[in-house]
């Protein structure tokens, strides 16, 4: 007899989230993931830093990394937040992790009790969503438009959680290139929310994941966590979506106050040493040019992207023009369920993220969100036109 495993399985297991099964499937055009763009990674460059890195360094990999992660690489991450986020942060203020996922658990896991409400984005990249749900916070969508989250809808909702006892926790939002809406919070907007931040005492959890894929338009604003004098921002980002998921390497920066609560979760699992090395040393010296090797290719396939749906969707269906990031965002006729036809659209071959995984309530049933990261031009076109195709067949446009 096999072990029962269930009735040994923890009480304290979190919270069980449902998502469309569709979503684990393989299929040929997955529009479905924040992939890194594999035509403009640098395999020859990276795989000679990563051995330079050993050659010289290797013997460090024979001992336990610092707590908060590989210097050299937090030096460049305190230097870049300097140089391109606005944002003075020591070294010693920023903490490796396991993607931006996992500086995003560990803000989870030091401050959020079951229960707690959360003041989120009105659309919430469903990884980070879901990581709150399964603490058992009550999160608290709030409006946004392509300006990103409004500031005074904000403080509306901040006020009526406290008139209702509820005082929100945290205030998390995807400030850059908004997943999935590709929003960007405006210089003005960030100052208020800031205030807003200052003027409640609720930290505000800024998720920059997206910062290093300008394509065109507008210069970012700086981060938040540059302009806020009173300790209120957590900041997170990653390196996953620029040289590849699989590293598994992002980062956190806080100010020194937060300091005894995240060491008490002892800054989340620390990534591999040998990762941040490796990416450390090939970034110090590429990521310039890298950064624009990477907005050049993912422009061309956000314009197939657009061509795409321009010809083959009808005018009942609009969508956003993102500037960066690698998301586009498409709104469908009212009273439509991506949700529901996404199984269509997978046995044809096409993966989307369905509206609805993007709020706690599961309302947005009329909108989708498409990547266009990880296919060539032509692939996107193919695989428009099939999604098209099955949408139009199942009567959704
Ligand atoms: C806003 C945001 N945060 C975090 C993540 C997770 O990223 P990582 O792979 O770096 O953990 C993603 C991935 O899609 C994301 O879009």
């Amino acid at each position: 007899m096999p072990y029962n495993y269930q009735e040994l399985a923890s009480s304290t297991l979190p919270v069980e989230i449902e998502m469309p099964p569709g979503l684990k499937e393989e299929a040929d055009y997955i529009f479905s993931v924040t992939y890194t763009d594999p035509d403009a990674m640098a395999l020859e460059e990276f795989a000679d830093a990563t051995a330079r890195a050993i050659k010289r360094d290797g013997k460090d990999l024979g001992v336990y990394p610092p707590p908060q992660g590989h210097l050299g690489l937090r030096e460049f991450i305190s230097w870049e937040l300097s140089a391109n986020r606005g944002s003075e942060v020591s070294s010693e203020n920023i903490f490796l992790t396991s993607g931006a996922g996992g500086a995003c658990q560990v803000y989870v896991d030091a401050f959020i009790n079951p229960g707690d409400v959360v003041m989120m984005d009105e659309f919430c990249y469903h990884g980070s969503l879901n990581m709150f749900l399964k603490k058992g916070a009550r999160p608290c969508h709030v409006s946004m438009d392509q300006d990103g989250l409004i500031p005074e809808e904000l403080e509306k909702a901040i006020q009526e959680n406290i008139k209702n006892g509820d005082r929100p926790k945290l205030i998390y939002t995807i400030s850059v290139y908004h997943n999935p809406t590709g929003a960007t919070i405006n210089l003005e907007r960030r100052k208020k929310i800031v205030e807003i931040s200052n003027k409640y005492e609720i930290p505000i959890v800024e998720n920059e994941s997206y910062a290093d894929f300008h394509i065109d338009g507008p210069e970012l604003p700086p981060a938040m966590i540059g302009l806020d004098s009173e300790e209120g921002v957590l900041h997170i980002s990653a390196f996953t979506k620029l040289m590849g998921c699989g590293l598994r390497l992002g980062f956190g920066a806080f100010p020194e106050s937060a300091r005894d609560s995240l060491d008490k979760v002892g800054f989340g699992l620390s990534p591999s040493h040998l990762t941040s090395m490796a990416v450390h040393e090939y970034l110090k010296d590429n990521k310039s040019a890298y950064v624009s090797g990477v907005a050049s290719s993912l422009g061309r396939k956000r314009d197939a992207m657009l061509r795409s749906l321009g010809e083959y969707f009808p005018p009942s269906c609009t969508w956003t023009e993102p500037k960066g990031g690698m998301m586009i965002w498409m709104k469908l006729p009212d009273g439509t369920n991506t949700w529901d036809v996404l199984d269509k659209s997978i046995e044809k071959g096409v993966k989307y993220n369905p509206g609805p995984i993007f709020r706690a309530d599961r309302g947005g049933g009329n909108y989708l969100r498409l990547t266009f990261s990880h296919h060539t031009p032509d692939e996107i076109e193919k695989g428009i036109s099939i999604l098209a195709e099955v949408l139009e067949s199942e009567g959704v446009i």
